[in-house]
């Protein structure tokens, strides 16, 4: 394990901001994870593990340790139904859907292409056309960060739901995922009812297809964070109650909706924001995505405060327009801990 002091963070995170932590440190094993959690020399400061940082916006420099999750290695076992994966939680997500679909082990090609870590995946139960994490995970292994035990969550214990799990509640604040359980059905059916994989054939369409089109579909409107630096859909899609997804709709009858649980229904953040005219608006160096208005880029040079500035200008502009209040997605981090936009630009 190799400590470093007072490092960039530009290199660390898909929004490329210009900052920095204390400490980085990047762990190879669970020991290695472990001993850096009870390691005296690294004070009683705070610590916080990321994995490839495309959920983040580092609102400041971080006063404490940035531990990279580098935990690799992926396990198969077999049955006469199913194969399971036991995957590092270090391991890069899009590798490992790559690497399933040529083995012959199809079930993960919808949730291609999506940034970041294997044992980033539950914490929001990553979703992309159709598809969510919480259909094909199985467990989740977690070291509690304060005597260093590793248990493991069933499916069940991880509470999944739309852009959510225990790990951003109950979990948060003590316990880091070192492992992920898959189970991908021999059983493949194809999963094309998200729009633009609907033009594939049913009869014919192979995982390799539907990975290919996912890969296409999203490159049409998603910027690379290799060239333009984001962190994604900025903000979650609101979900709302009948009444107020009534009064919207009649409104504007065009609004993109989608009907979830409990009679509430989810509308396309992407639309409302698109429809109050800010794709293309900046501030600073920050800047509404020509292409997907739920996205931020970092055009270049900009800041965290121009991120931020931004954010408060989109979410005061759809709450006047529409009555809407969104909620960012995307994880904020202050000089110690966890913020939101509400704390940091009230
Ligand atoms: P990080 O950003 O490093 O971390 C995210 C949060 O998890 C942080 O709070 C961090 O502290 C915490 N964390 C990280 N590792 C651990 C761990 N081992 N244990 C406990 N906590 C941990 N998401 C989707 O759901 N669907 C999409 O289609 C999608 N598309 C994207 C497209 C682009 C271009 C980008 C940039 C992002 C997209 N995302 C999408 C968001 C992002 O890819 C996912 O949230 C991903 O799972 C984040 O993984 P990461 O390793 O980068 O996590
Ligand atoms: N739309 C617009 N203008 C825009 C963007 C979108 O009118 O600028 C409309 C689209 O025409 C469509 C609707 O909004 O009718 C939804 O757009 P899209 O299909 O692009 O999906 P999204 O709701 O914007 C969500 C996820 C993405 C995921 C895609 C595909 C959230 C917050 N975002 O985006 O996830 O890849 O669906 O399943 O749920 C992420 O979480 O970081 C992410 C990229």
């Amino acid at each position: 394990m190799e400590v470093l002091h007072s490092q960039s963070l530009a290199q660390l995170h898909t929004f490329g901001i210009q900052v920095s932590a204390s400490r980085i440190a990047a762990v190879a094993t669970v020991d290695e994870l472990k001993a850096i959690l009870f390691n005296e020399c690294l004070d009683s400061s705070p610590s916080l593990i990321i994995g490839q940082g495309s959920n983040l916006l580092f609102c400041s420099d971080f006063q404490g340790t940035v531990i990279l999750n580098r935990i690799m290695g992926v396990a198969v076992t077999e049955t006469d139904y199913a194969y399971h994966l036991h995957v590092g939680a270090g391991e890069n997500w899009h590798q490992l859907v790559c690497w399933t679909v040529e083995q012959g082990m199809p079930g993960l090609e919808n949730l291609a292409l999506i940034p970041g870590c294997a044992g980033s995946a539950p914490i929001q139960n990553i979703g992309a056309y159709g598809v969510e994490l919480q259909d094909i995970c199985e467990y989740v292994d977690v070291m509690d960060r304060r005597d260093g035990e590793v248990r493991r969550l069933s499916a069940d214990e991880c509470r999944f739901g739309y852009r959510d799990s225990v790990f951003k509640h109950a979990l948060k604040e003590t316990h880091i995922i070192v492992a992920v359980g898959i189970r991908l059905s021999k059983d493949w059916q194809p999963n094309i009812s998200y729009g633009p994989l609907a033009t594939l054939d049913p009869e014919t369409v192979t995982a390799g297809d539907i990975l290919e089109q996912v890969c296409a579909v999203r490159r049409a409107k998603l910027p690379d964070p290799t060239q333009l630096g984001n962190a994604g859909s900025f903000f979650k899609n609101p979900v709302v109650n009948q009444e107020m997804y009534q009064q919207l709709s009649a409104a504007f009858p065009e609004l993109p909706s989608y009907p979830a649980q409990q009679g509430h229904y989810k509308l396309a953040a992407g639309w409302l924001i698109d429809q109050c005219d800010l794709k293309g608006y900046q501030i600073g160096g920050a800047a509404v995505h020509q292409e997907q208005a739920l996205v931020i880029v970092n055009t270049g040079h900009a800041t965290s405060e121009d991120v931020l500035r931004l954010a408060r200008h989109i979410v005061d502009t759809v709450a006047h327009k529409f009555g809407v209040r969104l909620e960012h997605e995307v994880r904020f981090m202050a000089a110690n801990g966890e913020t939101t936009l509400d704390e940091v630009m009230p």
